[in-house]
């Protein structure tokens, strides 16, 4: 229902367990014309969900979260309480967001016209920058986005850090600017720390998870994945 293609991964993400149970909405949460909510998905009280924004199934939407217009969330996301998402942003699959989380779309922004005479429009224009928080990625408490960033599929964003630069799949950045920590498992677990530099301490062998299992190595496509056949 809500997939467009060439927006979300196209690896599967396993299948939907039909519930036949239908979307919960608070009697508070504002819900504008055309949008679109999956089956299962629970929004809380006084979430506000703009036009043509499209959320799938068995998803969590926290109190006075606000989701902008034509925004694209995926399936089973779990987005805290006072989100903020604004037009331009797509969470994939499995993102978690966490509370007070705060987006971007718009590097140099103005209110009005240079002579303020006229309000600026909030429409998309041609400045407004997109942003991609990839399959099973968790962003903590208090993180702000900055405009245009792809932050890689099962990557951790440390409590309250300020991301500027893209994040590489599997990676954990923290801080402000965010800056590489380690790398994360599928499960959400450290596995590997940056301790003189990046890189250092992922072996060419991979990295066994304490958690869950899984083997943290790099494919032969020269991706980092998780590998759950050991
Ligand atoms: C980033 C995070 C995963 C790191 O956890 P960890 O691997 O156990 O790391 P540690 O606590 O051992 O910290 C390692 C270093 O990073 C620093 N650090 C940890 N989290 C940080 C953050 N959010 N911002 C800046 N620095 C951070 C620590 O101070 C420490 O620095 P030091 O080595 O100079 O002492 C964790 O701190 C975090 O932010 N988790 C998200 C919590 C959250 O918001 N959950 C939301 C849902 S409730
Ligand atoms: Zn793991």
């Amino acid at each position: 229902m809500y997939f467009r293609p060439g927006l979300f991964s196209q690896s599967d993400p396993g299948p939907i367990i039909r519930t036949m149970t239908p979307p919960w909405i608070h009697d508070t949460a504002i819900l504008e014309q055309d949008v679109q909510i999956g089956d299962a998905t629970t929004v809380w009280s006084d979430v506000h969900i703009r036009h043509g924004a499209v959320i799938g199934e068995q998803c969590i939407v926290g109190e006075k979260t606000y989701i902008a217009y034509d925004v694209l969330i995926g399936r089973r996301c779990k987005i805290n309480a006072f989100v903020y998402i604004c037009n331009g942003v797509t969470l994939e699959d499995g993102v978690m967001i966490g509370a007070h989380t705060t987006f971007t779309n718009d590097r140099f922004p103005r209110a009005a016209t240079w002579d303020l005479s006229e309000l600026l429009p909030s429409v998309p224009t041609e400045h407004t920058m997109f942003t991609f928080v990839k399959r099973g990625a968790a962003l903590g408490a208090g993180v702000c986005v900055a405009p245009g960033i792809t932050i890689g599929e099962w990557a951790t964003v440390g409590m309250a850090s300020v991301v500027t630069d893209d994040v590489a799949p599997h990676m954990l950045v923290a801080g402000n600017p965010a800056r590489r920590l380690g790398y994360v498992c599928r499960c959400g677990w450290r596995v590997a720390t940056f301790v003189h530099g990046p890189e250092l301490d992922l072996k060419e062998q991979g990295v066994p998870c304490g958690n869950c299992g899984a083997t943290l190595r790099w494919s032969a496509a020269g991706k980092l994945e998780c590998d759950a056949s050991e």
